[in-house]
C-alpha cells in the first residue's frame, strides 16, 4: 500500500529539493506540508511551498502554516539565512503562486498542529512524517496529543550531530539550534524517531554536473532548480570546500523514511543541551543510557552511492 507523507519544511534549497524527490518517490503520496521558520521565516516558508508545488506540477498538495518562533521565544523569528539566499531559494523569483496556504501564523503553530494530528488520527502507521526544520511543529503536536503522534508510522527528521562537528556552534546543527526546547521535548518523549543528522548528510553530496544536466532539461523547474541548487553549491564551495559540492540534507532524510536500508542507525536515548556552552547539541542522555527501550535511531552509515544515484534519477524525473 502506498504510505501517505508529510513534509514539514523551513523551504529553503536543500527542502526544496526534498520536496521534489518526495514528489518523484512512488512509494509515497505527498498528503500535505506543514511549515516552519528556519532557513526563513514562517510566512516565507510557506509562499516558497506553495510556489514550489505549482513549479513542480502538485498545485492540490495542500500548504498549512506553522511555527513561527521557537517555543522559548516572544516574537515571530525573522533572520534570512544566508546559506539559502534572500528569499530563501537562492535569490531565484518564482513566479507568485495561484493560491495561498491554509491557516493564519500564530505561536502555537495551530494549523500545523491539528493537520498532523488529524492525519496521524486517519493513517496511522501508514503515514510518514519528515520534518527538515525546527521540531517546534512536533513539539507542539506531542503537547497536545502524544498519544495520536504515537500512532504514526515512522518519524524521520533532518538534525543533529552525533560523532561530528555541528555546523552552527561546534556542538549543534542549525535545525536543533533553531529550536533546542523542542528538539529536547521531541527526543525525551517516548515517541520513536530516526535522527538523520550531518553525521550522514555531510556524506551526501551533490555532483555539480547534476545541476547542468538540470539546467540542459529546458523545463521551467530544471531551469529554476539549476538557478536555486547553483547557488547553493557555490555557498558551500565557498565556504565548506572540504565537503567538494552541497550536501543533500533534507532529501537524504526523506530518502531515508521512505527506504530505511539506505542508512544503518545506532539505538539510543537522546536529549539536547538546552544551556550553557553546548545549546543546541544533540548527546545521549546518561540517565537512560541503561534503559533497554531505545526511543531513537540515530543514522551513522549511508549508502551514499546508492542514495545518491537514486536521487540524481529521481530529481531528473521531478523536473523534467
Ligand atoms: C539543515 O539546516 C537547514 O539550513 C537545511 O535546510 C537543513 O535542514 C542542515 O543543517
Ligand atoms: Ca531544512
Amino acid at each position: 500500500m502506498t504510505k501517505k507523507l508529510i513534509l514539514d519544511l523551513d523551504a529553503g534549497i536543500d527542502d526544496a529539493m526534498a520536496l521534489a524527490y518526495a514528489l518523484a518517490s512512488p512509494e509515497v503520496e505527498l498528503i500535505g506540508i506543514t511549515t516552519v521558520f528556519g532557513n526563513v521565516p514562517c510566512a516565507q516558508s510557506m509562499t516558497n511551498c506553495r510556489a514550489l508545488l505549482e513549479l513542480l506540477g502538485a498545485p492540490d498538495v495542500p500548504v498549512v502554516a506553522g511555527a513561527d518562533r521557537a517555543l522559548a521565544a516572544t516574537e515571530p523569528y525573522t533572520t534570512m539565512v544566508d546559506v539559502h539566499g534572500a528569499n530563501g531559494l537562492g535569490g531565484v523569483k518564482l513566479p507568485a503562486p495561484r493560491t495561498a496556504a491554509e491557516g493564519v501564523l500564530d505561536a502555537c503553530a495551530t494549523a500545523a498542529v491539528s493537520f498532523l494530528l488529524d492525519a496521524a488520527r486517519r493513517y496511522g502507521e501508514n503515514l510518514i512524517y519528515v520534518p527538515t526544520g525546527p521540531l517546534t511543529n512536533l513539539a507542539r503536536a506531542l503537547a497536545l496529543d502524544a498519544q495520536a503522534v504515537a500512532r504514526i508510522g515512522a518519524i524521520t527528521f533532518m538534525g543533529g550531530a552525533l560523532t561530528v562537528p555541528g555546523n552552527v556552534t561546534p556542538g549543534a546543527e542549525a535545525n536543533i539550534a533553531n529550536d533546542p526546547e523542542a528538539a529536547d521535548a521531541v527526543v525525551r518523549s517516548s515517541v520513536p524517531v530516526t535522527m538523520v543528522g550531518l553525521d550522514v548528510t555531510h556524506q551526501t553530496i551533490l555532483p555539480a554536473a547534476e545541476i547542468e544536466r538540470w539546467r540542459a532539461l529546458g523545463t521551467p523547474a530544471g531551469e529554476a532548480f539549476a538557478a536555486i541548487v547553483g547557488y547553493y553549491s557555490q555557498f558551500y564551495l565557498t565556504h565548506q570546500g572540504h565537503l567538494g559540492g552541497c550536501a543533500l540534507h533534507d532529501p537524504l532524510a526523506v530518502a531515508a523514511a521512505i527506504d530505511t536500508t539506505l542508512i544503518g542507525t545506532l539505538g539510543i536515548n537522546l536529549k539536547v543541551d538546552v544551556a550553557g556552552p553546548f545549546r543546541g547539541r544533540t548527546v545521549g542522555d546518561a540517565a537512560r543510557l541503561r534503559d533497554v527501550c531505545k526511543t531513537a535511531q540515530v543514522a551513522l552509515t549511508v549508502d551514499a552511492p546508492r542514495f545518491v544515484a537514486r536521487f540524481c534519477e529521481r530529481l531528473t524525473c521531478a523536473l523534467a
